[in-house]
């Protein structure tokens, strides 16, 4: 999708952080935005923002765990600007714990949120898309722990791990049908990332956390308006991975070369 003027986008999680970037570097190139997120007053504000700057753009107050919200959401965009051409499945929640001690709670948040987020916004959009005839784009967020795990951050990873396999098919099954598929993993942003745990259903109690040791790197991390402009460069591009976050290259090759001495490890006989 070369030419992103006048085209419409629905970002997920825009009240905030990336969201919020993505939807200011979508602005600034012409398009037409619908900010999604269970904030409504902040997906409001930014809303009102871009409005004053001279874009189109319009607010919905969406919990992206709940499928029947982002049905919701892609019907009221549909209906409001008749087309949508980009789908940045971004909201997303982190929170640290060690494995052992998560609770099956803790993984439905935030699986629901990061993981679930993202199936419920290709249910919602995508067949609507291939039932029109459309081209179209798809932006999942994952990270760069997308590609790394480590302790505290296992969770998160883990939910993260699954939107970069789900972008890989996806990207696959919907190559000849017109419709691409990137998955962006950013590294340290100066985001709200930190105080996710505002964002947690209150009926699945408190959250213990160690979520502290993410806010140092973030509060000297990219703007996420930066982040926004790789997103857009990289849907003008097709490209399957987005990278902001280049200092990364050498623990993801570390990981590759492990798996790949694994790999001819597996050329011997175990006996
Ligand atoms: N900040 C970083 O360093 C970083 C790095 C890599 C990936 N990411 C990813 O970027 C995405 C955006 O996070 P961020 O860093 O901008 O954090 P953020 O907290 O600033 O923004 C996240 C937004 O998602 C919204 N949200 C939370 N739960 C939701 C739900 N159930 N439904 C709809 N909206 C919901 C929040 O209200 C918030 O506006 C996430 O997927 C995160 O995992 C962030």
């Amino acid at each position: 999708m070369e030419d992103l003027s006048n085209r419409v986008a629905v970002v997920t999680g825009a009240g905030s952080g990336i969201g919020a970037g993505i939807a200011r570097a979508c602005a600034e190139r012409g398009m037409h935005v619908v900010l999604a997120d269970i904030e409504g007053d902040a997906a409001e504000s930014v809303a009102a923002e871009l409005v004053a700057s001279g874009a189109t753009a319009h607010a919905v107050r969406t919990d992206v765990s709940r499928a029947e919200e982002v049905e919701a959401l892609a019907e009221e965009s549909f209906d409001r600007f008749g087309r949508v051409d980009l789908l940045c499945n971004n909201a997303g929640v982190a929170q640290g714990g060690t494995l052992h001690e998560l609770r099956p709670e803790d993984w439905q948040w935030t699986l629901g949120v990061n993981l679930y987020g993202v199936i419920h916004g290709c249910r919602a959009f995508v067949p609507r898309w291939l039932e029109r005839g459309d081209r179209a784009h798809v932006v999942n967020t994952a990270s760069v722990g997308g590609f790394l795990s480590g302790p505290v951050l296992g969770m998160y990873s883990t939910s993260k791990f699954a939107v970069v396999a789900y972008t890989e098919a996806l990207a696959q099954e919907l190559a000849e049908r017109g419709i691409g598929a990137s998955v962006l993993c950013p590294g340290w942003t100066n985001t709200n990332l930190g105080k996710a745990s505002r964002n947690r259903p209150s009926d699945l109690g408190t959250a213990p956390d160690g979520l502290e040791i993410i806010t140092p790197g973030m509060a000297e991390g990219m703007d996420p308006v930066e982040v926004g402009r790789h997103v857009l460069r990289g849907v003008r591009e097709n490209a399957l991975y987005i990278f902001t976050h280049p200092e990364f290259a050498p623990l993801i090759a570390e990981r590759f070369e492990k798996v790949l001495a694994a790999l001819e490890r597996g050329k011997e006989p175990p006996a």
